[in-house]
């Protein structure tokens, strides 16, 4: 398969210059102006149109078993929705039962992930500790490709990882040069919150962010990037959605602390009023933690994307239908929790960041490819387009036009959270390793095509 993508300009994190890009195989293999391609090589023509790195979403939930239910993407349909969105690289997580073995989890999702259409590779969750984790850490990294695992501080009787946990984890990954995550709630202030709403007779999906105020990110965000300072290990921190986890972002990085923040596009546009409507099916549609904040924390993160103290942009995908948000009728805290995007991020982003004038075309490939790339150590077969990268491209129309609705997206749940936004900023054409799998609206998305992308562990310099 050999194309040529001719007459765009391609955009980088550093620079944006006009090449044609050509493609053989599953790499690209020259960019520059004018290039000669063989006769039978597919031409794409992008005048008017940019070309990037596709993007890589940095937290998804692809057939996730959680709170009773099971998501209702799997791994093809997730992926392939991606790939209609520009996005050709999601980075799921094996997420282990407490006293699970970490191997057996990863094996199952591996599993479940051949059908990707798009390439995947994964954060391992440590929901528990044990010699025997620690252990299977090292097997991860050292045989499998894992270079990231995740914290959750929240879910308290569940996946909650205490302080022992982290302080254990963090302590082991930055031995195997893994980087350490975190979704920062304190889920003791969470339960208790909660417990009291619904002794109060609250128990509607207008409880859910009451039950997880700014104050108890933030808490957690704290103590994540403290003990990451006492140790000396980074941190990344998973779907900061309010000004002072933000703060403490910042303030660590001011000092010199290698920390990151990753932002979803959900919380960059969407606010909390949401969960005051009377159409509980929708409130509870956009049930999710950390909830949907005011349009205060939403202007703090876009600025924390500007200014370089939020690194990435992700979705959290973890999709429910109707149904199975139903089970949370009663009882707010039984709401699955979860909302999609990996089909619309990119262009969100883009309609948002960039025709507002706060993000550059560079800015925005930094913070949707570039950065995830780097951050995980897949660069530059990742998140740049230059010789010896994969071809997983995106052809940007930045004159194209979609208004985006559960009714005509390609991801399954029956809902869609930026129902009725008419985003400007759309792909054209995606690659994924040198094969068109969507063109013009059209979807060639393969089961089974998406590869897994093994992360070495860091060298011992960069923690
Ligand atoms: O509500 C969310 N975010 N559901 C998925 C699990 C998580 O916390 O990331
Ligand atoms: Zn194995
Ligand atoms: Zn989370
Ligand atoms: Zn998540």
């Amino acid at each position: 398969m050999t194309t040529i993508i001719r007459g765009g300009t391609v955009v980088n994190a550093d620079r944006a210059f006009r090449a044609d890009v050509l493609c053989d195989g599953d790499k690209i293999v020259a960019v520059g102006e004018r290039l000669d391609a063989p006769v039978h090589a597919t031409v794409i023509d992008a005048s008017g149109q940019y070309v990037m790195p596709g993007g890589i979403d940095t937290h998804t939930h692809m057939q996730l078993p959680f709170m009773g239910t099971v998501t209702a993407d799997d791994f093809f349909t997730g992926t392939a929705a991606g790939l209609a969105g520009g996005t050709t690289t999601i980075m799921d997580f094996v997420i282990p039962n407490p006293q699970q073995s970490l191997l057996e989890a990863y094996h199952m999702w591996r599993g479940w992930a051949a059908k990707s259409a798009g390439d995947y590779t994964f954060h391992v969750a440590v929901t528990w500790w044990s010699e025997k984790v620690h252990e299977e850490m090292g097997v991860l990294v050292r045989d499998h490709g894992v270079n990231s695992f995740k914290h959750f501080m929240a879910y308290k009787n569940a996946i909650m990882a205490d302080d022992e946990t982290l302080v254990k984890s963090f302590t082991r990954a930055l031995e195997l040069g893994a980087i350490p995550t975190v979704h920062a709630e304190n889920g003791e202030l969470v339960f208790q919150l909660q417990q009291d709403l619904l002794r109060k007779g609250i128990t509607g999906p207008s409880a859910h962010p009451l039950s997880r105020p700014p104050e108890v990110e933030a808490e957690a965000a704290n103590r994540a990037i403290a003990i990451a300072n006492v140790l000396g290990t980074p941190v990344y921190i998973v779907h900061v959605s309010c000004a002072e986890s933000l703060d403490a972002i910042a303030r660590a990085r001011a000092k010199g602390q290698r920390v990151y923040g990753e932002a979803l596009a959900g919380h960059l546009v969407i606010d909390d009023s949401v969960y005051q409507s009377a159409d509980l099916d929708f409130a509870r549609a956009h049930v999710m933690s950390p909830p949907f904040r005011s349009k205060h924390h939403q202007g703090a993160l876009w600025q924390g994307l500007r200014g370089g103290n939020l690194h990435t942009t992700a979705t959290d995908h973890c999709t429910f239908c109707a149904e199975q948000k139903a089970a949370g009728q009663d009882d707010f805290t039984k709401i699955p929790n979860g909302c999609g995007g990996v089909e619309d991020r990119m262009s969100v982003v883009w309609d948002a960041g960039v025709n507002s004038g706060m993000l550059t075309p560079s800015e925005f490939v930094r913070v949707t490819s570039t950065n995830a790339a780097q951050i995980f150590n897949m660069y530059p077969r990742k998140g740049v387009v230059a010789v010896g990268a994969d071809a997983d491209l995106v052809v940007w129309d930045p004159e194209g036009t979609r208004t985006i609705s559960a009714s005509t997206q390609f991801a399954r749940g029956g809902f869609n959270v930026f129902e009725g936004r008419t985003v400007k900023g759309i792909p054209s054409h995606t690659l994924h390793a040198g094969n068109m799998v969507f063109a013009k609206g059209e979807l060639r998305a393969v089961e089974g095509a998406g590869r897994h992308v093994d992360r070495p562990a860091f060298t011992k310099t960069h923690a």
